[in-house]
């Protein structure tokens, strides 16, 4: 067996060849170098873990970062279009669900908003453009939202892609937005209320210009009877003037700014009148055809607010109809029952007048009907339409008692259907309603007014109170009778505005007769009465029209009551 010439054994040395460090490794100074190759080792370990768990901590700072970002963040692979990472603000912005998966722009949006975004992002890439300001983008529900991205090229792993940020701006937008519609809209209507004041101020003062020719044609009239020609000429004055009369009514309603003065007309009068003025402005491939089934039509009502109704109802239909089709006009004496009153509260029972417009237009979306009657509310272009034709007849409708409906269908047409107390019934119901049996009974009534039809009301008023009346349309005349009848009468009840005397001259008169008969003045509008030097002396109460018999009953029995006091202190 040989033996190792330097003593180690052949194990030894194989190990140490093994290991690469031969014999010379047995030399002390190896070894230390081999420990500190394993320290070295070690600590290299180490460092490496160390920046490995730094790399983590730091892998999740920037997925925490990212995904709690409010801007959206997307990195997209250009060449295929799609998406390698993609935040948690931009899946939110996108309505990303889970069994939805936000895989590339055309996978969320519309084609043509996808093909947009890809080009825009492109141009970012390759440092075209960095910054795009409020971008409108439609998604597929339909929904639109505004964002600023920017963007810029990155690689990974040897690919480029794109990595943008896209900030929502929709909830900015939209306000910027309104807050734009809403100054146009204050615009139009200060612009409404101008052109009104204007119009009204030259309406006004064309009026008594024309009233001036009219009232002196008229008299001329009377005193050239026998010669054919100049009659002629002095009625086509007489025609021109009304016509300039009807257009400087509807200058006044522009703004709806006329006195409102409720009496008795005709609606089947006002429609024909309306009709007349509609087709001498909307071009003649409109027709408009209307029928009269109403017998009933008296209304206590403000001329120019039904004009401005059947004006704008039309208007609308026109425009439905891109201004070629039938409007049909029909008006009839509906019955208000409890089925219909069931539906429409504001309704009383009882004999109506029915206007019904329909045209053959496009309808109205089941979406927006209940939104037409809001003000401002409009589907026409901008600087097209106000929005506020609809809410000015809603308005004037509900001031009368009324009750309008509408009923559409979309593509077929729409018919508005208004319903309107009649001024009989209307007297009727309320006396029904508020009539108090306590109310005086068996006086005598002096009732003066100009128009035939107030008259009427009045007397029914009174009849229905169990009194009497003495009624006339002549102011003059009705001084005449109290004159001769002084002792008989309890009471008068007077009208203000009436030619030739007006009923604070007319009270003046009464009381140079009889000095302790109450007098009960009844005015259209309190701006007559209103001007300096209104001298009231002779006016025990003033009533305002159109007042209901309730009212007239309460004010007749307050007077009444205070004369017989007076008498017997
Ligand atoms: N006959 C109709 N057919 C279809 N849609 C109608 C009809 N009448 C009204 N509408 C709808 O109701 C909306 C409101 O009508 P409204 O008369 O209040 O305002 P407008 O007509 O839009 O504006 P403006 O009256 O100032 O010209 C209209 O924009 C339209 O969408
Ligand atoms: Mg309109």
């Amino acid at each position: 067996m040989s033996q190792p010439s330097d003593g180690i054994s052949d194990k030894d040395s194989l190990r140490n060849k093994i290991m690469g460090m031969g014999d010379a490794s047995l030399k002390k100074s190896y070894y230390t170098q081999l420990q500190e190759h394993v320290l070295n080792l070690e600590k290299s370990r180490m460092e490496t873990e160390e920046s490995f768990k730094r790399a983590e901590a730091n892998k999740n700072l920037f997925i925490a970062l990212f995904h709690q970002a409010s801007d959206g963040i997307i990195v997209v692979d250009l060449e295929s279009g799609k998406f390698k990472f993609c935040n948690k603000a931009f899946a939110d912005m996108f309505d990303y669900h889970s069994e939805n998966p936000l895989l590339s722009f055309s996978s969320a949006l519309p084609s043509e908003d996808a093909e947009n975004l890809e080009n825009a992002l492109r141009k970012m890439a390759s440092g075209e453009i960095r910054f795009l300001n409020n971008v409108m983008i439609h998604k597929n529900d339909g929904d639109i939202i505004y964002a600023d991205i920017s963007g810029s090229a990155v690689e990974i792993e040897n690919r480029k892609y794109v990595l943008a940020v896209f900030r929502d701006m929709t909830g900015a937008r939209k306000l910027e937005l309104e807050k734009a519609e809403f100054a146009a809209k204050i615009n139009q209507s200060q612009k409404m209320e101008a052109i009104g004041t204007l119009a009204g101020g030259v309406a006004h003062d064309f009026n008594n210009i024309i009233g001036g020719i009219m009232g002196l044609a008229e008299i001329s009239l009377d005193e050239v009877k026998d010669n054919t020609d100049l009659r002629d000429n002095l009625n086509q004055i007489i025609t021109a003037c009304r016509r300039a009369r009807d257009i400087t009514t509807q200058l006044l309603s522009i703004t709806y700014k006329t006195e409102k003065k409720y009496e008795p007309v005709s609606f089947n009068g006002i429609i024909r009148d309306s009709v007349i003025l509609l087709k001498a402005t909307l071009p003649a491939s409109v027709s408009i055809k209307v029928t009269e089934f109403a017998e009933d039509d008296a209304v206590l009502a403000d001329h120019a607010g039904i004009s401005q109704i059947v004006i704008n109802l039309c208007t609308n239909s026109a425009h439905a109809m891109k201004y070629s089709g039938d409007i049909r006009i029909r008006t009839s004496n509906a019955y208000v029952d409890e089925n219909l009153m069931q539906k429409n509260p504001e309704l009383s029972p009882g004999k109506h007048f029915l206007l019904e417009v329909s045209d053959t237009g496009c309808g109205i979306p089941k979406d927006i009907i209940d939104r037409i009657f809001e003000p401002f509310f409009t589907t026409k272009e901008k600087g097209k339409g106000t929005g506020l034709g609809l809410s000015i007849i809603h308005g004037i409708v509900k001031n009368h008692g009324g009750v309008i409906t509408v009923y559409s269908e979309e593509g077929i047409g729409t018919t508005f259907r208004i319903f309107f107390p009649l001024a009989a019934d209307r007297v009727k119901s309320v006396v029904a309603e508020e009539y108090n049996p306590d109310s005086v009974k068996d006086a005598l009534v002096l009732f003066v007014d100009d128009e035939e039809l107030l008259v009427k009301v009045g007397e029914k008023i009174l009849s229905n109170m169990g009194n009497k009346t003495v009624s006339f349309a002549n102011p003059m005349e009705a001084l005449a009778y109290f004159e001769n009848n002084a002792e008989s009468i309890d009471a008068v009840i007077t009208d203000m505005a009436m030619p030739k005397m007006n009923g604070l001259k007319l009270a003046e008169k009464i009381h140079a007769v009889k000095k302790d008969v109450p007098v009960i003045l009844c005015s259209g509008y309190s701006d007559e009465l209103m001007k300096e030097n209104t001298d009231m002396k002779d006016i025990s109460r003033l009533i305002m029209k159109p007042f209901s018999a309730g009212e007239l009953a309460k004010v007749l029995t307050e007077v009444l009551n205070a004369v017989k006091k007076q008498r017997a202190d």
